[in-house]
């Protein structure tokens, strides 16, 4: 693990809140906001651009070696670019739902993504989100963050934000793959946001990194 740069890993499920706390923690801390998923939203986004299969891997692993994937930090939050095509709301439609767990289940996506993430260090303080930040992309971090929600709350979080996403689906996807499934590792305070508001989640994750000896 990089000395010079911090990170505080926050996983958790989908719709847990853990984007929100992430970036409102990042600004406040005034470290870089690093959005994983939307790295593995990116590559799926571009699977389905190219009319690839996303059920063959060997396919996909084809068409990711081709891909230019550049990732970058702008005002403070992480960009992805995909054969130079910045990528934004596009990453979250339906049809990247449907399919991005399938790709994240890839080991070799998983490599060369996380290989990407671990990056971000070299240049930056970083609150980094996702499903194995705190298990395998930093497991040496002091800081670690799992963020939780009930099922119903999450399925009500992303029909307020009319987005269709079967949230239980991705969730089961994610927990039960082989290769870095979503789990809550070691070290990691729990936060469950349910009956928290934002403020009150954002307070709990700062409570927590005091906890564990963050000093500004
Ligand atoms: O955080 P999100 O819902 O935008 O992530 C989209 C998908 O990407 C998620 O269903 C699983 C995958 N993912 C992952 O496997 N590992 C990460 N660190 C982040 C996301």
């Amino acid at each position: 693990m990089n000395q010079i740069h911090r990170a505080v890993a926050i996983d958790g499920p989908a719709a847990s809140g853990k984007s929100t706390v992430a970036k409102r923690l990042a600004a406040s801390l005034g470290l870089v906001m690093v959005n994983s998923g939307a790295m593995y939203r990116a590559v799926t986004w571009q699977i389905l651009q190219e009319k690839i299969d996303p059920e063959n891997s060997a396919s996909v692993l084809e068409a990711m070696n081709r891909m230019e994937i550049e990732c970058g930090v702008e005002d403070g939050l992480s960009t992805i670019a995909i054969n130079g095509r910045l990528l934004t709301t596009e990453i979250r439609g339906a049809e990247v739902n449907e399919h991005v767990s399938k790709i994240a289940s890839i080991p070799e996506v998983r490599e060369r993504l996380v290989a990407m993430q671990r990056e971000y260090l070299d240049n930056n303080d970083v609150v980094m989100e996702g499903r194995d930040i705190g298990s395998v992309v930093f497991p040496d971090t002091p800081f670690k963050l799992y963020i939780s929600a009930s099922e119903e709350v999450r399925a009500a979080r992303r029909a307020k934000d009319g987005e269709a996403d079967a949230v239980a689906q991705r969730d089961a996807q994610d927990r039960q793959r082989k290769a870095s499934p979503l789990k809550v590792s070691d070290g990691s305070i729990v936060i469950d946001s349910s009956d928290l508001t934002i403020e009150g989640t954002v307070e709990a994750a700062r409570e927590a990194l005091i906890k564990f000896g963050w000093e500004d």
